[in-house]
């Protein structure tokens, strides 16, 4: 581990790792069990079309969920479309603005207007009292985010909806197998979408599913996926291909294997962060509460340049130079990208956006791969603060 500023890299030091360590690498099940179910897939000569891997991954994602229906998808943006779109949404849809922009994306794709919210200062998730401010005649819907797999506000925001007779639905895109006041997150709201890209901790290369306990929804969310056909081939809706081909499938059933360790090793990474990090002024590693079940896979930190004496993006470049590749996630807001911007002010969103990245986590990630990368962020600290720098 790097000790004195002057062998930072950025400074001509040699970068503390020789192959980069980057947010949002894939982890990588068993293979041997990934290709006997490719094989399989192949030998049955059933490729997609709600194949029996796809039905199996819907039945063990709605087990984690504790939900009574999954209908998995071929991404989760389509997911979002495909739950707004099966309970009749029409105009305006809150959403947070801290997000990723398919949260957007998905609403606006359909026709409907989003309506950026702002977000608990801390937390990042949407603040319910804000939200209740931008209901008015036009709003259908309230669409949450588990952003970085910490629990939206469930209960407020199901009263809220319930107040105003609004469907309120979670991209949960980051909170697969966590839980929200011992409850899995899964059947809040609506319903809930999950994500299972290939940057998630469980992947199905991409991949997505709507679970949700109302049958209605299901079932119309279920047609649509696939052409709006219903049985025997009739056409009963408009509807679009969003199926999960058996590929991917496969994938997700291999990940969903494996999904414990995963998150075993996530944690043991945020223990080593939180360690290497603690204390240190201006650094803020943004807290699981572990009495609930988390999954570990986003480590963000805040910085307050005031306080630290670099910004966030000073940060990035510092730990770009020693082969840790950070995201600034998510910057700028929803409400500040080309196709949103309106002017709209929204200043918790704004300074958490300025302020927020993500660290390198997951399988390739050592528990002591993050201790160094902490230590790193300790050396700038210290180089920052130093009289001479200050000067
Ligand atoms: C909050 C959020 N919502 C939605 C998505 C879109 O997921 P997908 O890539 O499966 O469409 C992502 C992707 O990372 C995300 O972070």
């Amino acid at each position: 581990m790097k000790h004195v500023p002057a062998e930072l890299a950025a400074f001509g030091g040699a970068p503390a790792f020789s192959t980069p360590r980057s947010v949002g690498r894939p982890n990588i099940g068993d293979r041997a069990a990934l290709f006997a179910r490719l094989n399989a897939a192949l030998d049955r000569g059933w490729l997609s079309n709600g194949g029996p891997l796809a039905e199996e991954f819907e039945q063990r994602v709605a087990a984690v969920a504790g939900t009574r229906f999954c209908v998995a998808t071929c991404n989760a943006t389509a997911g979002l479309q495909l739950a707004l779109r099966a309970s009749g949404v029409t105009g305006e849809v809150i959403v947070p603005s801290l997000t990723f922009a398919a949260t957007a994306h998905a609403v606006a794709w359909l026709g409907l207007t989003p309506v950026f919210c702002d977000v608990d200062p801390v937390t990042g998730a949407l603040d319910p009292e804000h939200a209740r401010s931008l209901i008015g005649p036009r709003t259908g819907a309230i669409l949450a985010v588990h952003v970085w797999g910490r629990p939206a506000p469930v209960r407020e925001l199901e009263e809220l909806a319930a107040d105003h007779r609004l469907r309120l639905f979670f991209d949960a895109a980051h909170a697969f197998a966590c839980t929200s006041g011992g409850r899995p997150i899964g059947g809040g709201g609506d319903g809930e979408v999950f994500s299972f890209h290939s940057t998630k901790f469980v992947n199905s290369f991409e991949g997505g599913a709507l679970v949700t306990d109302d049958p209605e929804l299901a079932e119309r969310a279920r047609r649509m996926r696939n052409f709006g056909i219903a049985e025997a081939e009739r056409v009963e809706l408009v509807g679009l291909n969003a199926k999960l081909n058996e590929a991917a499938a496969a994938m997700g059933l291999t990940s969903l294997d494996s999904m414990d360790r995963f998150i075993a090793h996530n944690r043991e990474n945020y223990h080593a962060y939180r360690a290497g990090l603690a204390g240190l002024p201006g650094i803020t590693l943004l807290e699981f509460d572990e009495r609930e079940r988390n999954n570990y896979q986003y480590m963000i930190v805040a910085v307050d340049e005031r306080r630290a004496g670099f910004d966030r993006d000073t940060l990035l470049a510092i730990l770009a130079s020693e082969n840790v590749l950070g995201r600034a996630y998510f910057s700028p807001g929803c409400h500040q990208m080309l196709p949103y911007a309106d002017g709209t002010r929204l200043p918790h969103t704004e300074r958490l956006a300025s302020q927020v990245l993500a660290l390198p986590t997951g399988i390739a990630v050592s528990a002591a791969d993050a201790a160094t990368i902490a230590g790193i962020i300790r050396v700038a600290a210290r180089q920052a603060t130093t009289p001479a720098h200050a000067a």
